[in-house]
């Protein structure tokens, strides 16, 4: 399994910030793992027209259920996949919250994804209160019933593991809170999917950085992370791209 260092700008960005996104192809130009990006939808076609030709892919944040239609302001994977996107994040916590997206409709979605021929980015987290009550796995266990479709398989699923007390934040969960999920997470996977889900990537995202980008891929069963803020500065996203590659 190639591992994937995926980047989401989340609502960050203009024109002017692809400069970053050359200098990151030009300093990575064939990493050993795979490396995307993913701005918000106004960037997405420009991103893949710098990307062409080169190791970095991109993808969308987000993709409505439905292929077109009347549905004021929303972008659907087809779209998507028509701008040059390869993949979708889908069921990201902060789309959770802000737009009470469930694990029904984050399915949907997922579907809707795979239909166009994208690959599916699912994210995943309890929140601080949750672990607090020690429902982590019950809820991550619910999450990943509910939002990945039985069509999914491990070219096309990829699950970030995104507590959602570490996003932004600066705290990470331990090493062993990571391992204890991940785990789990394969287990599950493979109750549903069996031998493949063996290759089915885990990402895990949550304040990654330079810093600790080297001790989380240690972890077994992590085969990549999903970067929020240091995705947005070239040298910072590069140099987790490079631990993912040693
Ligand atoms: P940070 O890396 O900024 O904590 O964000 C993580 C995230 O939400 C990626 O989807």
């Amino acid at each position: 399994m190639r591992k994937l260092a995926a980047g989401n700008w989340k609502m960050n960005g203009s024109a002017a910030a692809l400069a970053e996104v050359g200098a990151l192809i030009a300093a990575h130009p064939a990493p050993a793992c795979e490396m995307l990006l993913c701005p918000p939808a106004t960037l997405i076609a420009q991103m893949a027209a710098a990307a062409r030709s080169s190791a970095l892919q991109v993808g969308g944040q987000d993709c409505h259920p439905k292929a077109s239609g009347a549905h004021t302001g929303d972008v659907s994977a087809a779209m998507l996949k028509d701008a040059g996107a390869s993949h979708v994040i889908l069921g990201h916590s902060e789309r959770r919250a802000d737009h009470g997206e469930t694990d029904a409709l984050v399915q949907t979605k997922a579907e809707a994804a795979l239909a166009a021929g994208l690959i599916a980015i699912v994210c995943l987290g309890e929140t601080e209160a949750e672990r607090d009550a020690g429902q982590t796995l019950d809820v991550i266990g619910r999450q990943l019933a509910g939002s990945v479709p039985q069509a999914a398989t491990a070219q096309t699923l990829v699950i970030a593991y995104e507590p959602v007390w570490a996003i932004g934040t600066g705290r990470t969960p331990t090493l062993d809170q990571i391992a204890e999920v991940h785990a789990f997470l394969r287990a599950r996977l493979t109750l549903r999917f069996g031998a493949s889900a063996a290759q089915m990537r885990l990402l895990y995202g949550g304040s990654v950085k330079p810093s600790n980008a080297a001790e989380i891929f240690a972890v077994p069963h992590v085969d990549g992370a999903l970067v929020g803020g240091a995705s947005l500065k070239s040298a910072d996203f590069g140099a987790i791209v490079a631990a993912l590659s040693a």
